[in-house]
């Protein structure tokens, strides 16, 4: 089938008419939740049986939507989440989620009141914090029993604690001699930790600092175990690289979105070894498409002008949506088909234009793949903004719809109701 656009005839199938009528806009995010759930059974077969898995859904789950990505892994058996800060975990409860929820970073007293009315545990570095906490706790076991433990996942947790220790990073956690009085503290006075973890700074490549860490880590907190506490610190890097997966549990984030953890081709060798695969691809299609004859400009302030008559499309994307206006002039997109085209002129606030050539253009674009060596994989469109696949995910901003592929159906956030 062809569609005539602009006069050109244009190959119309396949095309991204299903993804874009659920979406009601002519771009969106496909975010694939099954192959998150297959990326962390890689991750979680790199570990001892006993390891579960602490799902790192920060930032809105690395920009895949955290309340879908929890709602899918909850349904498949991963009970326990985090988060950076407690509007994020807010979120995750107003939508019915209703499992361990950690909230990462160090917990300030001025979160205590979102803290306690989420059932969120935090994540604590001081004794100031611990004083703080425990004061409220008796408070409000006295006055509303709201602190109760019910037996449900949410409730078992209210009130809990993670304490962090700092191995070597220098920034979030107490200090390892301090651990000590941190977790007598809690003991005596009625503060339950549900674990001690630390965080490692360069797992990926500098092993012999990551073992000073690890070790710096299980001689502070391994005495704790036998009361009960559990330990963690592998995140994506450790875990690939096999630190600390004999804990109780890991805690991995890019790799369950299948996103590198830098742009070297030695470690995207590695992710497809071990199988992980990107989860999101970001589709678009042109509102406009117009020939424009030669010497005309295209875009803010003039950047480029045609050299001959070309084929100018124009996508609903830009910056605000997390398109990096620094793709200006730079950026690839790919036909349905793979073929790249050159985004031309400026990268405006909700628009770039494309330059598409007649004998390849077709109906729908795909702005990232979800591979690792097209031009525009995240890992690529990274390389090209001298940074890494995270920041590129985690700009991708709310107003981008995003559809999910989950037990192998085609769904958006508003019809996945729980
Ligand atoms: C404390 C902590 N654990 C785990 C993670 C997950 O790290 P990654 O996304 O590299 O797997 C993060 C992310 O920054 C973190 O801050």
């Amino acid at each position: 089938m062809t569609a005539e656009l602009n006069g050109n005839k244009m190959d119309a199938r396949p095309n991204f008419d299903k993804e874009f009528s659920f979406a009601k806009r002519t771009t969106c995010l496909r975010i694939n939740l099954d192959t998150i759930l297959s990326n962390i059974g890689i991750l979680k077969a790199q570990c001892s049986n006993h390891t579960d898995v602490i799902a790192v859904i920060k930032a809105n789950a690395y920009g895949h939507g955290s309340v879908e990505v929890a709602r899918y892994l909850s349904r498949h058996g991963i009970h326990h989440f985090a988060v950076a800060a407690p509007s994020e975990g807010k979120v995750l409860r107003q939508a019915g989620v209703t499992d361990f929820i950690q909230v990462f970073g160090n917990a300030n007293e001025v979160e205590i009141p979102d803290l306690l009315e989420n059932k969120l545990v935090p994540t604590v570095a001081t004794i100031e914090f611990l004083q703080l906490w425990a004061e409220k706790l008796r408070l409000n076991k006295e006055n509303n029993g709201l602190i109760s433990n019910d037996g449900s996942n949410v409730h078992t947790h209210v009130g809990s604690v993670v304490i962090k220790v700092d191995s070597g990073m220098s920034r979030n956690g107490c200090q390892p001699e301090d651990l000590v009085s941190l977790i007598k503290f809690c003991l005596g006075n009625g503060v339950h930790v549900h674990s001690i973890m630390t965080h490692f700074s360069q797992a990926w490549d500098d092993p012999d600092f990551t073992k000073i860490q690890l070790e710096t880590f299980l001689k502070a907190a391994s005495p704790y175990r036998k009361h009960g506490i559990k330990l963690h610190t592998a995140n994506s890097a450790g875990i690939i690289q096999g630190f600390g997966v004999d804990l109780d549990f890991i805690r991995p984030g890019i790799a369950i979105y299948g996103q590198p953890l830098d742009n070297m081709p030695s470690t995207i060798a590695q992710y497809e070894e071990l199988g992980l695969r990107p989860a999101m691809a970001w589709l678009a299609r042109p509102t406009l498409i117009k020939t424009v004859g030669p010497g005309q400009v295209v875009g803010y302030d003039q950047t480029y002008k045609c050299k001959e008559e070309e084929i100018v499309a124009t996508f609903p994307v830009g910056y605000a949506d997390g398109y990096n206006r620094l793709l200006s002039g730079k950026g690839l997109i790919t036909t349905i088909y793979g073929t790249p085209c050159p985004v031309i002129g400026r990268v405006s606030m909700d628009a770039i234009t494309v330059k598409l050539h007649k004998d390849t253009a077709c109906q729908d674009y795909y702005i990232l793949q979800d591979d690792f060596t097209s031009a525009n994989s995240t890992t690529q469109m990274a390389n090209e903004l001298k940074t890494i696949t995270y920041e590129v995910c985690t700009s991708l901003s709310q107003r981008l719809p995003r559809l999910y592929i989950g037990d192998g159906k085609l769904y958006t956030e508003r019809t996945n109701s729980l």
